[in-house]
């Protein structure tokens, strides 16, 4: 070739020693990917892969066969200006495949490139059509499998055969396609490459039975990944050198996009996978997508974890409190926009103009009478009785009872389970006693518990010590009878 245009040929010389050293360590299944790709490209319909214990062969039927024997021999030598949905870029894989082999053939239209101990040579022969590359060099059962579980993932083009060692590459099943998702890919201008953003279609697929979930490029998998679904870019992906990676920030922005328009159709399971939680930790997603992700994934009339004592009265209003201090704070913050806290639906269900405060009259004197003598007894100062009817949207925000503590008074909704009647009635003496436990805190934590048990307890023995204490609060029947 001489003198290259820039007048600076001849700088350096490839050791072809360390060439083959570097090809020769990758693994088997992503030298064969790069066949498969030239052979994608060049628009072959049918594409033949054979591995055996000393030989790989691959060998295709795209009509002109390879266009300049350089092709197969030029480290960096490719295609110079090609699209995003084209594949070869870089002028190597030919050449790597050829380099990690002991002894190679590459048949095409009307010759045969030979490369052996003694050198490279070209033959004639009588092929018409398509292009047989066959790698002779060992390799292990081991790397053999592993090369064939990375091959048979390969989603051919539609209407393009593949077969591999004898058996046919069916696609698996289409879960969706995506049209015009914005995303970075790569142009070859003269040889030159420039990195724009495009639109693209995506397709996702179902992984069969054992299959782990793959990023695939226009066909071909790059590398696995933790989304549920085959995902297949129908262009260039910015990759890593070696080819076997995309960057952390593309494969986020691939993964928020196919959030963003699915959410709404996915599963519960499908939603609760680490990418999600990964997703709204870098983006801000629509409120439809939000909303859907919630309403699948948040259990139903689910608010937001304040602290101990409002997730309490939330939860005894009928909320179920979910606590997302696992998450990053940019998701929690977005939650934050649809779910509710806890403060705020307790303040919803329990807003003060919904009480109305009612005077029952006689109809209550024991009542009143039983609660001044217990809480006398058990916390040593009189406590005074309110009545009210409770008006709320919510029959969960119904209560029985509550006690104001600042007041000291004991609150009793008419429409709760209090029996004016019978004082003495089990349920009632069990509700005025919790009420009065609520003297020292609003929680039920287990100070409450053991205040509460130590009122129980203090009753009981009142009862032993001073049967008349409680007498004159028994219903007018119960006193007949
Ligand atoms: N099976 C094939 N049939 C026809 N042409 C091929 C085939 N494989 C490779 N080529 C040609 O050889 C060139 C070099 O291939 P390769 O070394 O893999 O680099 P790249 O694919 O990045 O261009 C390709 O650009 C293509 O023009
Ligand atoms: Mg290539």
């Amino acid at each position: 070739m001489g003198q290259a245009r820039n007048g600076r040929a001849e700088w350096f010389e490839l050791s072809e020693e360390g060439w083959r050293r570097s090809n020769r360590a990758r693994p088997l299944g992503q030298l064969v990917r790069e066949a498969l790709q030239n052979a994608f490209d060049q628009r072959a319909s049918r594409v033949k892969v054979r591995l055996e214990e000393d030989e790989v062969r691959i060998e295709d039927d795209a009509p002109a066969g390879l266009a300049r024997d350089e092709f197969a021999f030029t480290v960096f030598l490719g295609e110079k200006d090609t699209p995003p949905t084209w594949r070869g870029r870089k002028g190597r894989g030919l050449k790597e495949m050829i380099a990690s082999s002991d002894r190679a053939e590459v048949e095409t239209v009307g010759r045969t490139l030979v490369f052996d101990d003694t050198g490279r040579h070209v033959k004639p022969n009588t092929r018409r059509v398509g292009t047989c590359l066959k790698l002779f060099r060992r390799t292990s059962t081991r790397e053999r499998e592993d090369a064939l579980q990375l091959l048979r993932l390969t989603l051919p083009p539609p209407g393009v055969e593949l077969v591999i060692n004898g058996r046919a590459v069916r696609p698996p099943r289409l879960k969706d396609s995506l049209e015009d998702c914005q995303l970075e890919t790569v142009e070859l201008h003269r040889g030159v490459e420039r990195y724009v953003e495009r639109a693209a279609r995506v397709d996702l697929y179902h992984p069969r039975p054992g299959e782990t979930p793959h990023l695939f490029e226009l066909g071909l998998p790059v590398e696995p990944h933790h989304l549920p679904w085959h995902v297949d870019v129908q262009q260039r992906i910015p990759l890593a050198a070696e080819r076997d990676a995309a960057r952390d920030p593309y494969k986020r922005t691939l993964a928020a996009i196919i959030l963003e328009s699915l959410a709404p159709e996915l599963s519960r399971q499908e939603l609760s996978g680490a990418w999600v939680t990964e997703v709204l930790a870098h983006f801000t997603l629509g409120p439809e997508a939000l909303e859907a992700y919630v309403a699948k994934v948040l259990p139903a009339r689910a608010v937001l974890s304040v602290g101990p004592r409002m997730d309490d009265r939330a939860r005894q209003l009928g909320a179920k409190v979910v606590d997302l201090r696992g998450m990053p704070l940019p998701a929690v913050e977005q939650l934050e926009t649809i779910v509710e806290s806890a403060s705020t639906y307790v303040e919803r269900m329990e807003g003060p103009p919904k009480d109305i405060l009612v005077n029952p009259g006689p109809r209550a004197e024991r009542f009143v009478g039983l609660v001044r003598c217990l809480s006398r007894e058990l916390i040593g100062r009189e406590v005074r009785v309110e009545f009210f009817e409770r008006k709320a949207r919510d029959p969960s925000a119904q209560v029985d009872a509550e006690y104001d503590r600042e007041r000291r008074v004991l609150r009793v909704n008419m429409r709760g389970q209090v029996s004016l009647e019978d004082p003495l009635e089990s349920r009632t003496l069990g509700i005025v006693l919790h009420e009065l436990a609520h003297e020292a805190g609003d929680e039920h934590d287990f100070a409450f518990i053991d205040r509460l048990e130590s009122f129980a307890g203090r009753a009981l023995r009142c009862l032993v010590d001073r049967p008349d204490l409680l007498a004159p609060y028994a219903s007018l029947k119960r006193r007949a009878g």
